[in-house]
Order: C-alpha cells, then sequence, then structure tokens
C-alpha cells in the first residue's frame, strides 16, 4: 500500500510530538512510530528540564548558554546552543500552557531544583534551572503533546517501523520511507513531502544502560545504510547512577534535592574531585571519577574492578520518607522493587549507566539534516531532532535536563520551521516499487537458512561494547572492538529466524535491528578509535594526561576541536565487509566568529578553557 501524507514524522516522542503539534497547524500530518506514542522513551525521563525562569538576579539565559558550552567541553556549536537556551523560557512556558503539569512552588510557580553543571553567575554556584514534574517530568510533557495533537486530528501509525528512506537526486531530497506494519507484517510506502526522524536514543548497543527495549537506533543505521553521515557518535553519556547492575536509572534529581555519592571509606569523593559543586559535577567527571574509586579498589566491594559486584553509594537517608515520597517516588520504587532498599534507611548502590548519544543525524539549527559535512549542504525536505539528530548543542558532553530541552526547543522549531515551508516544497515522484528493497530484505531473513540469532549477536556486541569502548577507552581496546565487531557484521550475514510468521513477527525486527545496531556502533568505534585526546565522554587511557598523571590524554584543542561525521562505506551484503569513512567540520564558536556581532566580552568569556568545577 502506498501511504501519503504532506509531512510525516518517525517517532512519537517530545520532539516527534512537538515537530506535528506545529506542524499540524500548515500541513495534514502522520506520525509514524514502533511503539503506541504514550510509551515512547521520552516517557522515562525523570528529574527535570532546564530553563532559566523568572527572576534574571538568581538565573539567567546567558548563564545557562556558559554552562552548556563549558559542560560540553567546548565541542558544541555555540550558536545553536545560543538557541536551545534563550529559546528554553518561552518553550517551557507554551508547555505549561498547552497543559503540562509541572510541580509547583508554594507560591504557585514552577518548581525548580538545582542539576549537574548548571550554576548561576558563571560557576559561582550550583543554581535551582531544572522544572520539573516530581520524577516523572518526561512522561508529563509526552501525555501533554499526545493529547495536543489528538486535537489536531494529527494521524498515528503506532506499531509500525520504519526501515528505509526513500531518497531522490542524489540524496538532495526526500520521498519518504518505507515501514513494517508490526501487528500485519505488510510493508507500506509512505510518500512524504517532508520527513522529520525524531526516533530518539541507541544505547541498546550497551551492556549497562537505562535506555528502553526499543532504542535501538534504527535511524542511525538507516541513515548509514544510505549514504549520509553520523556526527559525533563517539561521545556516548554514561549517567553516574545507574542501580548497580541493572543500569535502571536514579535520576540527578536525587542529588539535586541533596543526595550524594560515598566510597567504601565513606568518603564523599566528589568533593576531592569537584570541589565547588560537588555532586553536582557533569555527569562525565562524575561517572569517570567513580570508575577511578572502584578501580583504585575504593568501590563498596573493593574489588579494584569494574564488575557486577562493586559499586558506590548514593545516600539519601537524610532525606525523610515523606519529602522522598513527595520529590522522588519513582526513585524510591525503584530502589525498593528491584534491589529490596528502602532509600529513606538505606544507602543505593549506584554504577554508571550508558543513557545518551550527544552525536547522531547532523542538522542545522532549523532541523534540517545535512547531506555532507560541507557548508550548506542540505536534503531537502528532510529533518531531525531530538536525540537521535546532532545540532550540535550538547558537544562531547550533555548536561542533565538539556535532553529533554533538546527535544521541546528543537521538535518545536521543527513544527515551526515546517509549517511556513511546506507549501513551497513539491512533490516528487515515486520510483516504481520503492518497497522492493525492503520486502527482498524482510523475504530474505524469513527464508535464511542461516544459524545466527539476533538475540546472541546483539549480547556479544553490547557487551564488546561496555567492555572496550565505554568509560575507559584505549587504543588496543578500541581496536579489538573494531575486530570484533567487523566479525559480528561478517557472522550477520548468516541471520535466521525461528518465526517466519507475519502477525508481530518480534524475530523478525530484532533481526533486523541488530543490522542498525552494529552499523552504528562501527561508526561509533572509528570516530572514537581515530579521535586522539579526551574530551568529555570520551576519556582516552592511552598515555600521560598534561601533568604527567596517568589519569588519560588531555584535550588537544590545537587538532580535535572538530566535529566527526562518518559515513559508511562498502555495504557489501555477501561478505559483511564494510569501512567507515571520517571527514571532520569545524565547531562554530563566538570568539572566532566576531563578523556575526557577538561582543569582545562575551566572545572572551565562551572561549575554550580547561575544564574545572
Ligand atoms: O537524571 C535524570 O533525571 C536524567 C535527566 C537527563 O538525562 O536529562
Amino acid at each position: 500500500m502506498i501511504i501519503t501524507h504532506d509531512v510525516v514524522i518517525v517517532g512519537s516522542g517530545a520532539a516527534g510530538l512537538y515537530a506535528a503539534y506545529w506542524s499540524s497547524t500548515k500541513a495534514d500530518v502522520a506520525v509514524i512510530s514502533k511503539l503506541f506514542p504514550t510509551r515512547s522513551h521520552t516517557g522515562a525521563a525523570q528529574g527535570g528540564i532546564g530553563a532559566a525562569l523568572g527572576n534574571e538576579e538568581e538565573d539567567h539565559p546567558l548563564w545557562h548558554w556558559y554552562d552548556t558550552v563549558k559542560g560540553g567541553d567546548y565541542l558544541g556549536d555555540q550558536d545553536a546552543q545560543k538557541i536551545l537556551t534563550y529559546d528554553a523560557p518561552q518553550t517551557i512556558i507554551e508547555l505549561e500552557h498547552l497543559g503540562v503539569p509541572f510541580s509547583r512552588t508554594k507560591e504557585g510557580k514552577i518548581a525548580q531544583r538545582p542539576f549537574g553543571g548548571h550554576t548561576r553567575n558563571f560557576g559561582e554556584r550550583p543554581v535551582r534551572r531544572a522544572c520539573y514534574a516530581a520524577a516523572r517530568t518526561g512522561h508529563a510533557i509526552l501525555h501533554g503533546l499526545y493529547e495536543q495533537c489528538v486535537k489536531q486530528n494529527v494521524n498515528f501509525y503506532s506499531e509500525f517501523q520504519v526501515l528505509d528512506l526513500i531518497m531522490a537526486e542524489d540524496n538532495k531530497k526526500v520521498l519518504g520511507v518505507v515501514a513494517l506494519d508490526i501487528l500485519s507484517g505488510e510493508v507500506h510506502t509512505v510518500n512524504a513531502k517532508v520527513v522529520v526522524f525524531a526516533t530518539g536514543g541507541a544505547g541498546r548497543n550497551y551492556a549497562i544502560t537505562s535506555n528502553c527495549q526499543a532504542n535501538t537506533g534504527d535511524a542511525l543505521g538507516i541513515f548509514l545504510k544510505n549514504g549520509l553521515p553520523l556526527e559525533d557518535l563517539e561521545f556516548v553519556q554514561f549517567h553516574p547512577t545507574g542501580l548497580a547492575g541493572l543500569g535502571i536509572l536514579v535520576t540527578e534529581g536525587a542529588r539535586g534535592e541533596g543526595g550524594y555519592l560515598t566510597n567504601s571509606n565513606g568518603e564523599r569523593f566528589m568533593e576531592r574531585y569537584a570541589p565547588t559543586v560537588k555532586d553536582l559535577a557533569p555527569r562525565d567527571m562524575i561517572s569517570q571519577c567513580m570508575y577511578k574509586e572502584v578501580l583504585e579498589g575504593r568501590g563498596i566491594a573493593k574489588t579494584g574492578r569494574i564488575c557486577a559486584e562493586d559499586y558506590v553509594y548514593l545516600h539519601l537517608e537524610h532525606i525523610s520518607k515523606a519529602e522522598l515520597m513527595k520529590k522522588l517516588e519513582e526513585i524510591v520504587d525503584f530502589a525498593t522493587t528491584y534491589l529490596g532498599i528502602k532509600p529513606w534507611e538505606q544507602p543505593i548502590p549506584v554504577m554508571p549507566t550508558c543513557h545518551y548519544y550527544m552525536g547522531g543525524i547532523p542538522t542545522d539549527s532549523d532541523g534540517r539534516v545535512r547531506r555532507s559535512h560541507a557548508d550548506g549542504d542540505i536534503v531537502e525536505g528532510l529533518y531531525a531532532a531530538g536525540e537521535c539528530a546532532c545540532v550540535s548543542v550538547h558537544g562531547a558532553n550533555r548536561l542533565g535536563t538539556n535532553s529533554l530541552l533538546d527535544l521541546v526547543v528543537f521538535g518545536r522549531r521543527v513544527g515551526l520551521h515546517v509549517a511556513k515551508n511546506v507549501d513551497s516544497i513539491k512533490a516528487g515522484k515515486l520510483p516504481d516499487e520503492a518497497d522492493k528493497k525492503t520486502k527482498d530484505r524482510i523475504a530474505a531473513v524469513k527464508a535464511s537458512t542461516g544459524k545466527e540469532r539476533a538475540g546472541q549477536l546483539r549480547k556479544e556486541l553490547s557487551e564488546i561494547m561496555m567492555t572496550h569502548v565505554a568509560i575507559r577507552r584505549t587504543q588496543a581496546g578500541m581496536e579489538q572492538a573494531r575486530r570484533e565487531v567487523q566479525a559480528l557484521r561478517a557472522r550477520y550475514v548468516n541471520i535466521g529466524v525461528d518465526d517466519k510468521g507475519a502477525v508481530f513477527n518480534t524475530d523478525l525486527t530484532e533481526a533486523l535491528e541488530a543490522g542498525f545496531m552494529i552499523d552504528y556502533s562501527l561508526a561509533l568505534i572509528e570516530g572514537a578509535v581515530t579521535r586522539y585526546e579526551s574530551r568529555g565522554a570520551h576519556l582516552r587511557m592511552d598515555g600521560k594526561d598534561a601533568n604527567g598523571n596517568e589519569d588519560g590524554l588531555p584535550r588537544d584543542d590545537a587538532n580535535w576541536l572538530k566535529h566527526t561525521f562518518a559515513y559508511l562505506k562498502d555495504d557489501s551484503a555477501t561478505t559483511g565487509g564494510a569501512k567507515v569513512a571520517l571527514a571532520y567540520r569545524s565547531v562554530y564558536l563566538i570568539h572566532e566568529h566576531p563578523e556575526d556581532g557577538w561582543s569582545p566580552e562575551l566572545r572572551e568569556k565562551m572561549k575554550p578553557k580547561v575544564r574545572k568545577y
């Protein structure tokens, strides 16, 4: 069947729904999603969404901008980061008016709590910037936006899995997507003038992750297979406080409400590493420090190894049960359900968990997809927003609360841009049998007598990534990961499924997802192994730092202050071979662009510096 709409949005988290909400003011819009919309992973976002609201004495978008620049270890595009932080207050107010039930202060204002790396007045002290709805902020936003989209008569195709892009003119224009209706097993061609990808995260390729089962990065794999680049994929965020051994998220809001970490000596070790902000340092630093504590034998189990049995403690016992239930009910629930711990009485065992991709599909600040690393090379009609996209506002490390903010600011901007421009975009002509490649692929997987199975390949992939391409990386480890993932890709040629049926064949969809995961993991590894420096979440343990100690390579602004663009080449279906080609694009730093009107004081402030907290 051929389904036609003006605008097709792939993904139904906050970015996709906000894009749908605004574009539906001018166009016929459909949202295609492999989950029912309110099950999207946005619903798992807990602690808050950043915005400098209200009193300018207490907080200001300028300070939010500065914190985001510094938090990202200077790899973010500073013009885009300004948009993120200055659009924030009006976007939060719009969400409030759309019905999102934020928690309130006694005065009836939107309640805000401190979060990692967010400070008043350029690092003076932590500031209350995270607007929250208890510890279910994403859930509140997701439901609010879904209701608004229903009201606007947006069409929903739920449990449809997009498997390919339809492109024209040497990838200069998008024509639509190919999607599998998971319920019936039918494959459909979806034709549109505008396609927006808002498919969320990709963290299921790591063994310990806070990401839901659906976060298999299908869009990343689809873009690579279609010759489109991915940006800065080597920067993967590990959130410091996953439940030990499980990776289930304990919100940073817990530390925002006064929680703190200790090692086996009972020491608040973050006081040593980040004396000003302590347990509210950015996530890259805290996760790296936690690993160091455990490796140096100061984990609670004193193993000196990164293993399921060792961890540090997160303390909330000094907060009353009533207060915890009011502000962090979900955390109490997770700790009791999964670890049998009452957090008002006992500390919670925690270790870092793969949480977020800073990189993704490269876009400009209206969400238009870049066809290559060259300036102004944009794909007509193709947009991306949210975690699958890279604007780039997070640089090498995202600050907590800036993810929900990225979803709504750039989802909204995409929707507004589409509403303004959709009439001027001409519908292209679909090629004959646009869905043939996908149908053939599905038929081949079902007919395969190959013995490889998605479950095993995915398990091995996630263990390789967790061992060699996670928080502490080395040349040898990453090269080993590259060899091992290439070997998985060769084995993937022999993928087969046991379920040959049409209806809700998750055996098939998991097999197809495994192919995407292997490809974007290769792109990630190549970017990481080539980037010879430490920056943000990319910590290379290959050598001594600037002070001569063994804590890793230093940041190298002279050679590496640039964005990685990864392209997949030689996508051979028979041998399983693939090469990743890398290119680079410069970072937009305001001190290098006085011609754009940035003041001398501001340019000086935002110049890359040693990152201390
Ligand atoms: O800790 C958290 O609540 C997560 C927030 C985020 O990733 O922004």
